[in-house]
């Protein structure tokens, strides 16, 4: 993805993320390290955090997808963030920005995902983290808009997406180019969430992550 391809979804040029960490109440959203790579590659290596990939992924593979994120990061000032719990540090996965490479016709775009360790699901993380995620996206990075997709099958990912006010219209459904026709995971839905939309506030009612505290 070319700098003038992302420039299109953003007004003007962004902030450094450098020496950036995000904290929500429970969790801080900070640049990639070493120690991350084991459980990282754990997490990757479990077909129930994977069920929704074509495949799990090496520890090979697992470098290699934080190597592109750090490059993502200097490259255009926003990526997947390592997430932690600020109470013992725990590191729980990933949820972050990033711009997708393949052709579709919601291109281009910037798209907010998640990755969590199956023993951290069910307890608010991913929302909680993804609404500072859009607050940074839209606030620092200044984004027009924020997407997010998935496979049809992928209801704990949809239900993230709604719970932040993310909206859904049946007509953008599409089929992913990278993955094999036929194949159970190729129709995908497309969420989006405009930067006009998230200031007037849609989602906010639904913080779940406060209630959890
Ligand atoms: C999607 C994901 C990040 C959600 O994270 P989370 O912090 O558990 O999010 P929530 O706590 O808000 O739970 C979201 C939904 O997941 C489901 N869920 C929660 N805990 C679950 C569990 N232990 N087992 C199965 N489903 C569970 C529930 O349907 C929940 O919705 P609800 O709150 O309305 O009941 C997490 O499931 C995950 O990492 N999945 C694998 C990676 C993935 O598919 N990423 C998205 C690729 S597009």
């Amino acid at each position: 993805m070319t700098r003038e391809i992302s420039q299109t979804v953003r007004r003007v040029n962004t902030v450094g993320a450098s020496n950036l960490i995000l904290e929500t109440n429970r969790l801080r959203l900070r640049r990639w390290k070493a120690s991350d790579v084991e459980p990282f590659a754990a997490l990757n290596a479990d077909p129930i955090v994977m069920k929704n990939f074509p495949s799990p992924l090496s520890l090979d593979q697992t470098k290699s997808f934080i190597g592109g994120v750090e490059a993502h990061f200097e490259f255009e000032n926003f990526g997947l963030w390592a997430t932690e719990l600020k109470d013992g540090g725990d590191f729980i996965g990933f949820v972050g920005l990033s711009i997708p490479r393949f052709s579709a016709p919601f291109m281009p775009c910037v798209e907010i995902g998640w990755r969590l360790a199956h023993k951290y699901w069910g307890q608010g993380y991913a929302p909680e983290a993804a609404r500072e995620v859009l607050r940074d996206g839209f606030e620092r990075v200044k984004l027009l808009e924020i997407v997010s997709f998935t496979a049809t099958s992928n209801v704990n990912s949809m239900r993230v997406m709604e719970k932040i006010g993310m909206k859904h219209n049946p007509a953008e459904d599409f089929d992913h180019p990278n993955v094999t026709d036929g194949h159970h995971l190729k129709r995908h839905v497309l969420y989006r969430l405009t930067v006009d939309e998230w200031k007037r506030g849609i989602g906010c009612d639904r913080d779940v992550s406060k209630t959890l505290i």
